[in-house]
């Protein structure tokens, strides 16, 4: 007996460089799964035409990365509070009555990868700094606020941005200067890059990590190259590392479990195989 045939996606533009068609392809094969997931250059214009048209074309649902994660919002039936609360959508399932529902995996992502990467690490002894204040940002303050850590400060090189996200976040984080955060780094025990300094082809953070203390996490939620300058000082300076792949990983798994009906496992051979493709 055949099985159905199930579509996904991934909308951007660009869209060449996405490594989750290569992730989905990987869990589709493991799991025996009748599917494609394709990626699908969609133009800022165009988004609202093809949202509607792929669910004719037998589409379960899409990830839609830059530049529709937050104009979704406004074309979408139904919001989950992480999407609402993020103020972007990354992940939407069509719906049976007709329109979609829009859901923010990153947070969920971010979370999952310290979770599983720092076994001590606990919400109410938190002091984390966030370095950037855009879309990724708003993803990693969001799950560390529903997590209940208590203690945020951000800090972005266009200041008021980050005093954007203050008000965003009624007040419940702590902006300090972008000059001020190498003095900050004493004060915390997890610091956050959300921003893409330091990723291939762009440029370099520019940290200097003197006054870190041992005992904090650094992650870095850049992938390419996998061991950022960042992660490398962090450690030399004897603190625990955090790379951005396992959020990548984590963050599809929600769509996928939607739309496929299976939760994939993350496994060492995947990592190795986003890595080498
Ligand atoms: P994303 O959705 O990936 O977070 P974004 O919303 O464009 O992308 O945000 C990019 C983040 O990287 C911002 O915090 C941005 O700082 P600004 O708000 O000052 O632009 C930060 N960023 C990008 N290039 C930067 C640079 N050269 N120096 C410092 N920060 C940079």
């Amino acid at each position: 007996m055949h099985k159905k045939l199930v579509l996904a996606g991934v909308i951007g533009d660009p869209i060449s460089h996405s490594k989750s068609p290569i992730l989905h392809r990987y869990w589709l094969d493991k799991n025996a799964i009748n599917g494609h997931y394709i990626p699908l250059k969609v133009q800022k214009n165009d988004i609202e035409l093809v949202l509607k048209t792929l669910p004719k074309m037998g589409f379960s649902g899409v990830n839609v990365t830059v530049p529709h994660k937050e104009s979704v919002l406004k074309l979408a039936n139904e919001i989950t509070q992480n999407a609402r609360q993020i103020g972007s959508a990354n992940t939407l399932t069509f719906l049976p009555s007709g329109g979609f529902k829009a859901d923010n995996t990153d947070g969920y992502g971010f979370l999952k990868n310290l979770e599983e990467n720092d076994a001590t690490w606990n919400p109410l002894n938190s002091r984390v700094l966030i370095i950037g204040a855009g879309g990724a940002s708003r993803a990693v303050i969001s799950a560390l606020l529903n997590s209940g850590v208590s203690k945020i400060v951000i800090t972005n090189r266009t200041h008021e941005r980050a005093e954007g996200l203050k008000e965003y976040f009624e007040r419940k984080i702590d902006v300090i200067k972008w000059n001020e955060k190498e003095q900050f780094l004493k004060k915390i025990n997890i610091l956050v890059n959300t921003t893409s300094l330091g990723m291939l082809g762009s440029k370099k953070l520019n940290l200097s990590l003197s006054s870190i203390n041992k005992d904090t996490t650094v992650l870095d939620l850049v992938y390419n190259p996998i061991k950022t300058v960042l992660l490398q000082d962090a450690e030399k300076h004897g603190c625990k590392t955090i790379d951005g792949l396992g959020m990548l990983l984590h963050q599809a798994t929600p769509g996928f479990n939607e739309w496929f009906g299976i939760k994939p496992i993350i496994t060492s051979e995947i990592r190795k195989r986003i890595l080498t493709q």
